[in-house]
């Protein structure tokens, strides 16, 4: 076998080339017999974006927030992580210590976990204490669980809490209940949706925050007043939907519903019909009428499955082109069956272990959410 190491990410990662020849069918049937010997040491959890070809395989499938109490949850021994850098790290943090976690592409990562980095976050905070005086007991920091395990671990050693799209509107609500302003990170789309259509604070009392410029780009006067933070970060796959696109749909088509995941930007989610969580789109789809038709704004695998499991009902992106969250789409099944083989054999490849210091901070920043949010 020949397996190649590369550095991606900050991590060590190693991909196996040579099952890049195995068809399909080989491989589920590979999948299915290490599944078989591995039996109730090994959960796969799959997240909605993965590809067809290895969400098949997940022993559990959900959004971001589903997974993470499905990771807590989990007995087995091994972990194995059909998603993304962030939330293999999540399992880690709220596992166990003797369980394994592997995520069997390194290299899937998250381009807006990348946009908030720890040092950056350190330095806003300083300059949130030489402002306000006291940041601490003024800003409430809430992380988008898209997020390192080192800025959660910030966020838990101050206080905050995290969030996924799904239960973004009650760890809004704690947040603001408890300190006058918050810092959202790194996803200034689900912040604002969340703060100003679910809580109904005005957009003027919001500040998109730059890490990169000097109080994030405004006066001292500015942030005294805003009560919302919102770090300039974004989802690449989601920002691509435009309000113009949804217009074009209920121009052709005008009983169609429009669906759309909130790190959509404002002007989509204000244009759509509903607005949430994959697991949200799903179960609304799913109990929709037949023969009614749908404009889905979240990532592509996610629409095509959603069309082939309801053949009764019209589903399209929202888009016309095709919204694919490609470091997901780095979780292949040739991968998955790699990492299999591998634990049968007893050898653990591309884990993910998140340093013991960062992991209990971290977790407080999610057990706080588990908590908050049920
Ligand atoms: P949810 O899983 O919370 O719907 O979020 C979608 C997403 O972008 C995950 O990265
Ligand atoms: Fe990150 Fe967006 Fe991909 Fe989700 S869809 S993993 S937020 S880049």
């Amino acid at each position: 076998m020949t397996v190649i190491a590369a550095e991606a990410i900050g991590v060590a990662h190693e991909r196996a080339e040579d099952y890049a020849g195995l068809s399909i069918a080989e491989l589920d049937q590979r999948i299915a017999e290490a599944k078989a010997k591995l039996g109730e040491r090994l959960v796969i959890l799959g997240h909605h974006y993965q590809r067809d070809d290895v969400v098949k395989h997940a022993d559990l499938s959900g959004d971001s927030y589903g997974l993470s109490v499905d990771a807590r949850k989990a007995a087995a021994e091994y972990i194995v992580f059909c998603g993304v850098h962030f939330m293999a790290e999540s399992a880690d943090i709220l596992g166990r210590d003797d369980q394994t976690v592997i995520l069997p592409d390194h290299t899937a990562g998250c381009s807006m976990a990348d946009m908030a980095d720890i040092e950056q976050l350190e330095e806003v905070w300083e300059e949130l204490d030489e402002i306000l005086g006291d940041a601490e007991a003024q800003v409430m920091p809430i992380t988008y669980v898209n997020s390192t395990a080192a800025v959660k671990a910030f966020v838990g050693e101050h206080g905050g809490a995290c969030c996924t799209s799904s239960n973004a509107e009650p760890i809004v609500r704690w947040a603001k209940s408890l300190r006058p302003k918050m810092l959202f990170l790194p996803d200034q789309h689900l912040g604002r949706y969340t703060a100003f259509a679910k809580l109904g604070i005005p957009l003027d009392k919001m500040l998109v925050w730059n890490p990169n410029l000097r109080y994030g780009g405004h006066t001292p006067e500015a942030i005294r007043e805003a009560e919302v933070l919102l770090w300039a970060g974004h989802c690449s796959v989601h920002a691509q939907f435009r309000p113009a696109y949804i217009k074009a749909w209920r121009e052709k088509h005008p009983e169609i519903n429009v669906i759309v995941h909130p790190e959509c930007t404002l002007g989509v989610t204000n244009e759509a019909d509903y607005v949430g969580s994959t697991a949200y789109i799903i179960k609304t789809i799913n109990q929709a009428p037949a023969g009614s038709m749908w404009a889905v704004g979240t990532e592509i695998n996610l629409v095509n499955r959603l069309q082939s499991n309801n053949p009764d009902k019209t589903i399209v992106s929202v888009s016309p082109f095709a919204c694919l969250c490609s470091t997901m789409y780095r979780i292949d099944p040739e991968e998955l069956c790699w990492v299999l083989e591998n634990l049968v054999e007893g050898k653990v490849m591309n884990q993910i272990a998140v340093p013991t210091a960062i992991k209990q901070k971290a977790r407080l920043a999610l057990e706080r959410m588990l908590e908050i949010a049920g």
